[in-house]
């Protein structure tokens, strides 16, 4: 019962979010948008990833995964910059373990988004929040052309899944 409430809350939190308006409203968006390396990539996260992930990158309890301190060992994994895009495009459902934490939640996917948005969001999400100290200093940013290569996979979100990097 608890559980089933604390989903309901949940959605409606999500929803809460989601109809905040566009980002970019508030001085503290605005201001998060600039301090990015990859502004536009930040702005897209604002609107597309922020309701669960959080401004801060920090996720949501045992629902939504934290991206700080993730993304950057996510996406230098062997294997790591096609599965983050693949998870971008297609979404991701099934379980996965990060910073010990276990979820099981399904995310839904952007194919929507044209391949300059989502290299951006990706770009964003590996540097933000102090991810760009921990990124190797040849790291290359990922290119719309590397997302266009992904495109014909057609994946499910638990096919993404079962393609997840073994990360130390
Ligand atoms: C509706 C909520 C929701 C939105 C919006 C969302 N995600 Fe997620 N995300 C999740 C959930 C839930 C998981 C964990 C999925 C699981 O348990 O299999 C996740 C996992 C992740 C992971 C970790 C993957 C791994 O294998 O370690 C990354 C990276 C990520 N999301 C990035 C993003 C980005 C970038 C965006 C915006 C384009 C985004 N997410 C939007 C819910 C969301």
């Amino acid at each position: 019962m608890a559980a089933t409430r604390i989903g309901l809350l949940m959605v409606c939190a999500m929803i809460l979010a989601a109809c905040e308006g566009p980002a970019g409203d508030s001085e503290a968006t605005e201001a998060r948008v600039q301090a990015s390396p990859y502004p536009h990539g930040a702005a897209l996260y604002e609107r597309q990833c922020r309701a669960c992930h959080q401004s801060d990158g920090s996720g949501l309890g045992n629902h939504f995964p934290p991206l700080a301190g993730h993304a950057p060992d996510l996406v230098q994994a062997e294997g790591g910059r096609a599965y983050f895009i693949d998870l971008v495009l297609y979404g991701l459902g099934g379980q996965i373990e990060i910073q010990g934490r276990t979820y099981s939640g399904v995310m839904p996917g952007f194919r929507r988004l044209s391949d300059k948005d989502v290299a951006a969001i990706i770009n964003h999400s590996v540097t933000a929040w102090g991810g760009e100290d921990s990124l190797p200093e040849d790291f290359k940013p990922i290119q719309p052309e590397e997302v266009a290569e992904r495109r014909e996979e057609r994946l499910n979100p638990n096919q993404v899944r079962e393609r997840r990097p073994t990360m130390e």
